[in-house]
């Protein structure tokens, strides 16, 4: 048996460990040969297909590597374009001239549904979930978010000292696209007093009224940490980059540092923490996830249960159907037990 194994979207910590675990078990387990895709479903739609295959030896080395040995693209879902019908045709002659019998497909909300399409064409395909956004729908957890929180929680705490030595406010801006799960889980787990998520559009009256507060508790610096997506009430949102190729959220921690400063005088610096959420080791929870994802999508092929991708409900891993799963990315619900417990520990969010 071949397996085709491919990652999607952005990288992140634990994507390695992932197709270590599905090599290994597949191959030590069942005999199967895996055969790594290149650069996301790239490497299927050239001539002749980039393809590498996977040995024991080749992923021996790689649980804690960050990244992915693999490659990956995030530059959009080229089978939704009005051309799409050509490069699904060039991935499915693509998986025939590699002579590949499953497809394992480790991404998030673009790559997923990239791979329904794929299944919807009758290509037997297992899912797993991975993105530092945690936005996947359907999954309350997915490979890399762990890792990303730690370090936006550990980033928080550090300019907790520096803030409070030269009583100043400190922005943080984080990534999660249209989602505000790692600004919340990162700046809960870093003792944050304002956190800016884009499900909640805040007022810059109700983050001073937190500032001001804390000043007349004797507390002179404050910690804000703002997602890249996060408007104000009647704002848009603020993109940057333009000038390396790419038009990407970014530019609110600035723009939130600025105008506090305006509008209480406190002297503010901002912090853009960008890629570094995304690179490096994963953490034991992601090695330990993303292994045991790569295992079970194993057991699926095997028991040939396509069109499946595994998730995360109540705290346990599941399957649900690819075909079944929301277009779109999840966002955070206001009955979500880490958004209510912030604001009722005293977090302002804004509003
Ligand atoms: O989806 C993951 C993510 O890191 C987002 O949080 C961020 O907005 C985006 O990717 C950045 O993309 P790029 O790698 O193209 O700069």
């Amino acid at each position: 048996m071949k397996i085709g194994i491919c990652t999607g979207g952005g990288d992140c910590p634990g994507l390695n460990a992932a197709i270590r675990a599905v090599v290994k078990h597949a191959s030590v387990s069942y005999g199967a040969t895996c055969i790594g895709i290149l650069d996301s479903f790239n490497g299927l739609m050239e001539t002749p297909p980039r393809v590498q295959t996977l040995t024991l030896d080749m992923v021996s080395d790689i649980l804690d590597k960050g990244g992915t040995m693999i490659g990956t693209h995030n530059r959009g879902n080229v089978y939704s374009r009005a051309d799409g019908q050509v490069y699904i045709q060039k991935t499915m002659q693509g998986l025939s001239k590699v002579g590949i019998d499953a497809m394992i497909v480790i991404g998030g909300e673009g790559t997923q549904g990239m791979a329904q399409v794929l299944e919807s064409k009758g290509v037997p395909i297992v899912g797993i979930p991975k993105t530092i956004d945690n936005d996947l729908p359907g999954t309350e957890q997915t490979i890399g978010f762990s890792t990303c929180v730690e370090f936006v929680a550990d980033s928080v705490m550090r300019l907790r000292s520096t803030a409070e030595s030269h009583d100043r406010i400190m922005v943080v801006e984080v990534m999660g696209r249209d989602s505000g799960f790692i600004a919340l889980h990162g700046g809960l787990a870093g003792a944050a007093s304002v956190i800016l998520i884009p499900e909640i559009h805040f007022s810059y009256e109700k983050i001073v009224e937190t500032i001001q507060a804390r000043q007349k508790e004797g507390k002179k610096y404050t910690l804000v940490v703002v997602s890249e997506g996060a408007t104000q009430k009647g704002g848009e949102q603020l993109y940057e980059g333009q000038n390396t190729g790419v038009k990407n959220l970014g530019g609110i921690g600035s723009r939130v540092a600025g105008k506090l400063f305006e509008m209480t005088g406190v002297e503010t610096r901002y912090t853009v923490l960008g890629h570094l959420q995304r690179g490096g080791a994963p953490n034991a929870f992601d090695k330990i996830f993303a292994s045991t994802l790569g295992y079970e999508a194993v057991e699926l092929v095997m028991k040939k249960r396509f069109g499946e991708i595994l998730v995360q409900k109540d705290g346990r891993i599941t399957t649900m159907k690819l075909a079944t799963m929301d277009p779109g990315r999840r966002k955070i619900a206001d009955s979500d037990v880490v958004l209510k417990t912030a604001e009722g520990i005293g977090i302002n969010l804004g509003r």
